[in-house]
């Protein structure tokens, strides 16, 4: 919130509102300001709704996928934004819902979609994708160093059954090769999920089309969760300040200190990285965001 810098009158886009979190704290720092909070999980923004009931004349929530962010301010003519809000990947929600099948945690059926119009699902890519593909999928997505060992062994005990079998499965692997640190499962299931909701080119849009939609002095904060979604953040940030129109604000990436990490273990990976626009960028499009 400090690092957004709030206008009380300002308009501001949470493009993952999830439950509601953050955008709660944007919309009680608003007065005449506006807060879009959007998010492709309709489960998510339900419950966002209701937490947000308070706010409801400063807020709108929108079903979207931010790569839509530009479409999304065209459509509602919204004006520059003041500050954009990224809090990257899963939610809460997402992760602890079992029949999500985003976690090792509960034998759930292999969907892994954020939200229900994604066509694809992690029961496809398991049963269905060549030992190549798999192999490439994680090693590429989430940087698995026994990646082939462990498609191999996806597509020799196919079917896979859900979740449960998937952990047992790669585990197995895992275990004949003393590497035990993480629990076995957990790059396998983010390759999945990564694949599954095109996290990348949903990453790579949102980056190329957000700088367009913000004011002069507007604030763009992304925090990341691993380094897949780190590096393209922080390669956009310096190639903006570069070009001239943006500045970084954050030399350093921000991270949690202890007592936050114990407080909430699970933003123990977060990375934050502030920009702030300070010109006309030049690639503008000519009668857009005036
Ligand atoms: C870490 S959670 C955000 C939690 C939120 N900041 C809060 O305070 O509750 C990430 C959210 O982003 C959403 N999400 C992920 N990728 C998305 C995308 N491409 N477009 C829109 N929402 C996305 C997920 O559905 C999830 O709800």
């Amino acid at each position: 919130m400090e690092w957004l810098r709030i206008r009380p009158e300002g308009t501001y886009l949470d493009a993952t509102a999830g439950t509601g979190g953050h955008s709660i704290e944007i919309a009680r720092r608003l007065t005449t300001g506006r807060l879009v909070a959007l998010d492709r999980d309709p489960k998510a923004l339900e419950i966002a709704r209701e937490r947000l009931k308070p706010y409801e004349e400063k807020v709108v929530l929108v079903q979207a996928e931010f790569s839509k962010i530009g479409e999304v301010a065209e459509n509602m003519q919204l004006p520059p934004l003041d500050g954009v809000l990224a809090d990257l990947g899963i939610s809460s929600l997402e992760l602890d819902s079992p029949e999500r099948g985003f976690s090792f945690r509960w034998a759930a059926p292999l969907d892994m979609r954020m939200s229900p119009e994604t066509p694809l699902t992690a029961d496809e890519i398991v049963n269905h994708w060549s030992e190549k593909e798999l192999a490439d999928l994680l090693y590429q997505k989430a940087e698995e160093r026994d990646s082939r060992r462990i498609a191999r062994a996806i597509v020799r005990s196919r079917p896979i059954r859900d979740t449960e079998h998937l952990a047992t499965v790669v585990a197995g692997v895992r275990k004949a090769r003393g590497r035990q640190k993480l629990q076995p499962a957990t790059k396998t299931f983010l390759a999945l999920r990564i694949a599954v909701n095109r996290e990348e080119e949903e990453l790579e849009q949102f980056l190329s089309r957000t700088p367009a939609t913000l004011s002069i002095g507007g604030r763009w904060v992304v925090i990341s969760y691993h380094s897949l979604e780190d590096r393209p953040v922080k390669h956009a940030f310096q190639r903006l300040a570069r070009e001239g129109s943006f500045r970084v604000l954050t030399k350093r990436v921000i991270q949690p200190g202890e007592e936050e990490v114990r407080n909430n273990p699970r933003a123990r990976s977060a990375k934050m990285r502030v920009l702030e626009k300070i010109a006309p960028a030049e690639s503008r499009p000519a009668g857009s965001w005036k």
